[in-house]
């Protein structure tokens, strides 16, 4: 059932901007001559210099190197704003949608630019100069767009953290990246309910290593009441204020740094994943054009939050390169009902809509009949991002929400990639339920076995990939050993992605999940090692293991085994104050579903916790438990199958 094959419509098709005839061919062009490819396809940004060396790489890790467009000069925000001033200056560029549906604006590309100039003005006067590194921790309100313009136009390098993370979290990333400047809002809103933005600020500049911070700029949001400590924190509104609405760009080289985006790995704390000026940027645009088919009179809504990577390159810098109208919405899906997605869709006429598979689960276990209400007659493409999306899913999101009308695109790709990688191109390659479909222009994706021999044909293995892409992320900020070594050392002379995957007599790309110690939790990604450090922080626990879990929405869920020190007594108290201790060191989306507490874990003799036991216990799968002789104390096992039926 899963493999029943469908092609986008006639209409469809006909209109596409890539035909199904022209898949194979550009696809064949573009590896075959991949820097003459990706030559032509950097010819659509502007240049202050054009590139003449396009593709510098080798992922050999003794002669390491990617570099895109290395002699090129441009400016980010000239080419999502001012190259647009021409044709498009009245254009809608940002819708932005607030979490009150009586909430709504309209920013014109002109406006867009006045904005971003007065804020890159304001952030010269207050020494930000290019290369130093602004931190961001807002809500999805226009001022964050402008913030990450306003990055851009000086060359400051952005690093955006999640509005759902912790004080800890965001002090961890501050003094990582050492940034000048923080800037966020008094409070969020979300769903009705405020969040304390600059409260965790201040909490999070009290901690170890976050003396780097000069500035504070605070955007006036719900108007709540905030700690001002002067002379470090600033309101946005009046550094901005009588600033000149036109300002100089940066001449920066394609491979200066852009933005450090945080994300989580198998081990160690997150890393930066660091993205430069030029590839970044026309891979953004030109994957976002390709695969969502954009016309100039879209309206483009991807409900990401900008505190993720699908929110950086296809929120905004993707839309705003390629001239679009970008939806960008502060709420939630079931706020002030669980319609909210389908009304905004009505109200402003969207076209192209791009969401997570667990949004569209969520909705799902709500029924029909919110959707059917509504009438999304404007609706012609639908994109799901973040994990593998179940046939079930898939078929809900094409018969109910598209009325069987729009083709989805499941787009496959990584923080680390910069853009989508897999994925079906709407007119051209006909979706599969549940797979990415197949390689965008230029990227060759293998399979391989735990030994890295690569897999022909209908198989499964890991996915590496095999050759670099202008998107590709750099390093890991200050430390650039650590991304040899995460990603190229396992399979030398490949990049690994993290994934397993299985290909079909189609050459058809499924992607089945991390096959390392991250779980992805609602799309997101969280680390094993970030949640077990926090439960070992607290001070009654001895040691503690984490796997993730079969979860209906969330897809994974986070399943946890505690062992506590000698003499404390588990409790269902204290596993509250344990779950509650990890969402307030990480942030709510670290919370963990099932909580089990272990008097041993099952180790080797050697002493590495064998975790594929930890998941199969987890999933209740006692009869796949495999070979436990290895293990230092068998016991163990029984002592956890039993604890998690008493759980
Ligand atoms: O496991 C894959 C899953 O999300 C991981 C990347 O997470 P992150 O860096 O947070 O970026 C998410 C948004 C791009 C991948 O290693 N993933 C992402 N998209 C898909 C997916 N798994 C299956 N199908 C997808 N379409």
């Amino acid at each position: 059932m899963s493999d029943s094959i469908h092609p986008a419509s006639t209409s469809f098709t006909d209109a596409a901007n890539i035909k199904p005839d022209d898949y194979e061919r550009l696809y064949r062009e573009s590896v075959e001559d991949n820097a003459g490819f990706w030559g032509r396809i950097g010819e659509r940004l502007e240049w202050f210099t054009k590139p003449t060396r396009i593709k510098d790489v080798s992922y050999a890790v003794e002669d390491f190197r990617i570099r895109w467009y290395e002699d090129g000069e441009l400016n980010v925000s000239v080419n999502c704003i001012d190259r647009h001033l021409g044709e498009r200056g009245d254009k809608t560029a940002i819708i932005w949608e607030g979490d009150d549906p009586a909430d709504s604006r309209r920013i014109s590309y002109r406006e867009l630019h006045a904005e971003v100039c007065k804020l890159a003005n304001a952030l010269r006067n207050l020494g930000v100069k290019r290369g130093d590194r602004v931190t961001l921790y807002l809500p999805m309100i226009p001022e964050t767009a402008y913030a990450m313009l306003a990055c851009t136009r000086i060359g400051a390098v952005h690093s955006v953290v999640f509005g759902g993370f912790s004080p800890d979290a965001i002090a961890g990333r501050i003094a990582d990246c050492g940034s000048k400047l923080v800037i966020t809002a008094d409070e969020g809103l979300r769903g009705g309910k405020k969040v304390p933005l600059k409260k965790n600020v201040d909490e999070a500049l009290t901690r170890a290593g976050t003396n780097c911070v000069e500035t504070v700029l605070v955007v006036k949001r719900t108007g709540g009441a905030v700690d001002m400590q002067m002379p470090r924190d600033r309101w946005y509104e009046a550094v901005v204020d009588g600033q000149p609405e036109a300002c100089e760009p940066e001449r920066m080289g394609a491979e200066d740094p852009l933005f450090i985006l945080y994300t989580s790995g198998s081990t160690g704390q997150p890393k930066g994943v660091l993205h430069t000026t030029g590839g970044y940027l026309v891979y953004a645009s030109y994957t976002h054009e390709c695969i969502f088919d954009l016309k100039e009179d879209d309206v483009y809504w991807c409900t990401a939050d900008v505190g993720w990577v699908t929110g950086h390159s296809y929120l905004l810098y993707g839309p705003l390169a390629n001239g679009a109208t970008t939806v960008m919405f502060e709420g939630v899906p079931n706020h002030p009902d669980i319609g909210r997605f389908w009304d905004v869709v009505d109200k402003h006429g969207v076209t192209l809509f791009y969401t997570a598979p667990t949004a569209i689960r969520a909705l799902m276990r709500e029924g029909e009949e919110p959707v059917r209400k509504r009438s999304r007659k404007s609706l012609r493409l639908l994109g799901s991002v973040g994990e593998p999306i179940n046939p079930e899913a898939w078929r809900w999101y094409h018969e109910v929400v598209g009325d069987s009308r729009c083709p989805i695109v499941d787009t496959w790709w990584q923080t680390e990639t910069g853009g989508i990688l897999i994925t079906p191109l709407p007119g051209a390659i006909p979706q599969k339920p549940g797979s990415a479909t197949k390689p965008f222009f230029g990227i060759q994706p293998a399979i391989v076995d735990a030994e890295g021999n690569t897999k022909d044909g209908a198989t499964e293995g890991n996915l590496v990939i095999l050759d670099s892409w202008p998107g590709q992320m750099r390093t890991v900020f200050g430390d650039h050993q650590r991304f040899i070594d995460t990603y190229f050392k396992t399979y030398p002379g490949r990049y690994f992605t993290g994934d397993g995957c299985r290909r079909d007599e189609d050459g058809y790309y499924w992607i089945t999940g991390r096959v390392d110690d991250v779980i992805n939790v609602s799309g997101h990604r969280i680390g094993t090692a970030e949640v077990e450090s926090a439960l070992v922080a607290h001070e009654k626990v001895a040691e503690a293991a984490v796997v993730g879990c079969p979860h209906d929405i969330k897809g994974q869920g986070i399943y946890a085994y505690v062992t506590l020190n000698a003499g404390e007594e588990p409790s269902d108290e204290l596993r509250k104050e344990l779950v509650q201790w990890v969402r307030k060191e990480i942030g709510p989306i670290a919370t963990p579903d099932h909580l089990q507490w272990a008097p041993g874990l099952p180790k080797t003799r050697s002493g590495k916790i064998m975790r594929r036991i930890l998941r199969k216990i987890a999933e209740n799968a006692p009869d796949q438990l495999g070979d436990t002789s290895t293990l230092a104390d068998p016991g163990v096992v029984n002592s956890l199958l039993e604890g998690r039926m008493n759980r």
